[in-house]
């Protein structure tokens, strides 16, 4: 129909431990889903610490890094990869603020969560990243392109 002129990013959206205990899983695909963003990507995994490490790398001179790197690893997360056009912002703006008692109502942290270091799901902070994110966490052919026959409005 009409193809769109955008750009279309990829973002690397992860359901934290303690979004996996507590059964928050479906929610927050379900926000995703809805918003019209297409899933490529989709998987429950154990991290190692080294991969945890990687992927914070930026953070590695915080004080909070060692305590990060134990709550990502504490249970399995759900890794995904989502696409479409201004994805990677748009995800920010669905997750809310880092801190939850300052995201706001509405936001997946602002609705689900209390804490900074259990704020319930992550996302790409840049389409750079998006990409960087995606090839750490899942292996070649995890990925899956695909064209949805509905809705080609959104995509
Ligand atoms: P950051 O990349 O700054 O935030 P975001 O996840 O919103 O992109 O930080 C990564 C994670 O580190 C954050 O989701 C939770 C944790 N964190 C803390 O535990 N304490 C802190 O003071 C900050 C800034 C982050």
């Amino acid at each position: 129909l009409i193809a769109s002129l955008e750009q279309v990013d990829q973002t690397y959206i992860m359901v934290k431990p303690d979004g996996v205990q507590r059964g928050l899983v479906g929610e927050i695909i379900s926000r995703f889903e809805k918003k019209g963003f297409k899933l490529t990507g989709l998987k429950l995994f154990q991290c190692s610490k080294e991969l945890a490490e990687e992927h914070y790398k930026d953070l590695k001179q915080k004080s909070f890094f060692p305590k990060l790197i134990d709550y990502i690893t504490s249970g399995p997360v759900v890794c995904m990869a989502w696409e479409g056009v201004g994805v990677v912002a748009s995800a920010r703006k669905l997750i809310g603020a880092t801190d939850p008692l300052q995201a706001e109502p509405g936001t997946i942290r602002g609705d689900l969560a209390v804490q900074t270091g259990r704020n319930v799901v992550h996302g790409s902070d840049s389409p750079e990243n998006g990409k960087r994110e995606i090839a750490l966490w899942f292996k070649e052919g995890e990925v899956c392109d695909w064209t949805p026959v509905q809705s080609p409005w959104l995509r």
